[in-house]
């Protein structure tokens, strides 16, 4: 793993005057396409999960990519809750300050319709839910602090009904999407800016093998998406942006109905 400590000049580069980033989840899909498109627009970026080998090469690529240090990695599962404070204290610290901060980590497991399994619940519900409480305050109270900062959350069209295939799933975000509109309400009085994220379909490892995949798009168009909106303080997007009308329908599909359907 590398280290911030282990790159002598990484600090001195990481604290030019370039926005600061980071990305919680970072190592594969949205997340890793995140990360390439902000090292473009200039952000020096902490990127996290758990897979090293995976961080370590998206590392690689950016630096090498940007002629210098621009991206540095931690190993990290975000349901180790207690380090969380120390190391939102440590990467500011390395990066010299934060201007932006993703929480994109997230894990669907298939279920089917008669299948209810409380280990997948709780972990699908621990890593999409708990870990983004256990991100999201500390950096909420550090930007309300500030009077400063950007707050993206990576929900999805999922969290906006109980659909029949995998409710936990869809329980997670929903938790996840009315937690960012409180933290949106609570922090928009002190200049902080929060973006809830609704995916549809995205071709990542976490749709893959997927079937009925409707108006899928590749995670780059999803980062173009997101990068786009956090550049113009928007509150809420879909990506693709059919999923706004797609969703209008679904949300109100009277329950008579909605639950006679199988999706
Ligand atoms: N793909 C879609 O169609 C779709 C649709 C709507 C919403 N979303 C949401 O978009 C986000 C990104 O998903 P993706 O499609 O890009 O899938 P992905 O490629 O599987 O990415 C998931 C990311 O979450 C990280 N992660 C999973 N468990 C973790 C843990 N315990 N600790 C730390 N990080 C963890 C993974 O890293 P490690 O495994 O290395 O830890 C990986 O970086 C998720 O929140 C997902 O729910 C996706």
């Amino acid at each position: 793993m590398i280290q911030p400590n282990e790159l002598p000049s990484a600090n001195l580069i990481l604290r030019s005057p370039a926005k600061r980033a980071i990305i919680v989840g970072a190592s594969s899909g949205i997340g890793a396409a995140l990360a390439r498109r902000l090292a473009i627009e200039g952000y020096s970026l902490a990127l996290l999960a758990r897979r090293a080998d995976r961080l370590a090469a998206l590392c690689q690529e950016i630096n090498a990519r940007a002629g210098e240090i621009r991206a540095i990695f931690y190993v990290h599962n975000v349901t180790d809750y207690d380090s969380v404070p120390g190391l939102v204290q440590e990467i500011t610290s390395t990066l010299g300050g934060l201007d932006l901060f993703i929480y994109n980590s997230g894990i669907l497991f298939p279920s089917g319709l008669k299948h209810f399994d409380f280990e997948k619940d709780r972990r699908m519900t621990e890593v999409n839910y708990l870990g983004a409480l256990a991100w999201l305050n500390p950096v909420a109270a550090m930007f309300q602090h500030l009077k400063a900062g950007q707050i993206v959350g990576i929900s999805s069209v999922a969290g906006e009904r109980g659909r029949v295939g995998n409710p936990s799933y869809n329980a997670s975000k929903a938790a996840l999407s009315c937690y960012l509109e409180s933290l949106r309400n609570r922090l928009t009085r002190s200049g902080v800016h929060v973006l809830t994220v609704k995916p549809g379909y995205v071709l990542t490892d976490m749709t893959s093998g997927m079937k009925n995949l409707y108006f899928a798009i590749s995670a780059e168009r999803a980062a173009a998406d997101i990068c786009k909106a956090i550049r113009s303080r928007k509150q809420v997007i879909y990506t693709a942006s059919i999923w706004w009308l797609v969703m209008l329908v679904v949300r109100n599909i009277p329950s008579i109905i909605f639950r006679r359907l199988s999706f």
